[in-house]
């Protein structure tokens, strides 16, 4: 049977803690330069409805570490740009590739993907949520804090794709989440129920230094995501007292760690200061997606 990965919630506890063992092996193999070519002669295919840096790079090197292929097939080249449904190209696609990995506008279509596929599929961004984030976002915790629980969280910004899987991931690892968004920003009442029929402890405010408070993990995403555009000029006006900034962290634990998935857009949701300084871990959490992916698609590949 294959196994698609569309949230975060598609995996338990105990997997997200064997990818996360999974990743740190990958990873120290890597820098040992060990070769690890599990997935030879396996081909990748990637949609993109969107852009991407870290996305379409760390999977494409992953395949390639892995001695397989990975297709970059942007939305707009191959036929579904031209009408052809998503249903008969998950048929066709099955019949030459081992995996897809999708970054789609809406959720439907990495949903409909799977459905008509007999390979696995993995979301690589959705309107709903962002699972390999938050699984590279797991691993760089785990290095950092070395557990889970008794942890504080806090999501400072836009309750959006990244928001919902940081939720619901905390939810499914017992991680203590408070979310800090401006008022009409909040995750979408399913995802909060959701967390809670998970077991999830959560919070939320339009009050960031609240959410802040003794956190061990201040994390923040852009205030205009892709598709978003057109808010923009409100968007920011409801953001600005949301930024991550010293002042912000100065009421964290002073060990805090700051994430942000990045793309960022440095003065607007966060500092300069902060990005660049002592308790950011962000451009490790960038490298951990190649790491915590390559666990992924061992798992659902191999
Ligand atoms: N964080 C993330 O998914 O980055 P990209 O949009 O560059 O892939
Ligand atoms: N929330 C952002 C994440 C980008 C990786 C977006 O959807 O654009």
């Amino acid at each position: 049977m294959k196994r698609d990965v569309l949230s975060i919630t598609d995996l338990s506890r105990e997997e997200i803690y064997e990818l996360l063992e999974s990743a740190a092996d990958l990873k120290k193999k890597r820098k040992a330069g060990e070769p690890t070519e599990y997935l030879k002669h396996k081909s990748l295919g990637m949609i993109f409805e969107k852009s991407s840096t870290r996305t379409r790079v760390s999977f494409e090197v992953a395949m390639t570490d892995f001695g397989g292929h990975a297709l970059y097939l942007n939305s707009r080249d191959i036929q579904v740009g031209r009408g052809e449904t998503i249903e008969d190209t998950a048929r066709t696609l099955s019949g030459y590739l081992h995996g897809i990995m999708a970054r789609v506008m809406s959720h439907e279509t990495v949903k409909k993907l799977a459905e008509y596929s007999t390979i696995p599929v993995i979301n690589a961004l959705s309107d709903r949520e962002h699972p390999c984030q938050i699984l590279g976002d797991f691993m760089t915790i785990m290095e950092c804090k070395n557990r889970f629980e008794g942890l504080k969280f806090a999501w400072i910004g836009d309750g959006n794709n990244v928001c919902n899987s940081a939720l619901l991931g905390s939810a499914i690892m017992g991680m203590e989440c408070a979310i800090a968004c401006p008022k009409g920003y909040e995750p979408k009442a399913e995802f909060l129920e959701q967390a809670k029929a998970l077991g999830g402890k959560f919070t939320i405010t339009d009050d960031p230094e609240a959410a802040a408070k003794d956190a061990d993990v201040i994390y923040t995403d852009v205030w205009v995501s892709m598709g978003d555009e057109a808010e923009q000029e409100k968007r920011l006006k409801d953001f600005g007292s949301f930024q991550v900034n010293t002042e912000l962290l100065g009421v964290a634990k002073p060990d805090v760690i700051v994430m942000h998935c990045l793309p960022a857009r440095r003065g607007l949701e966060i500092t300069d200061e902060v990005m660049d300084g002592p308790n950011s871990v962000i451009f490790e959490e960038a490298e951990n997606r190649l790491h915590a992916q390559k666990a992924l698609i061992l798992k659902l590949m191999r």
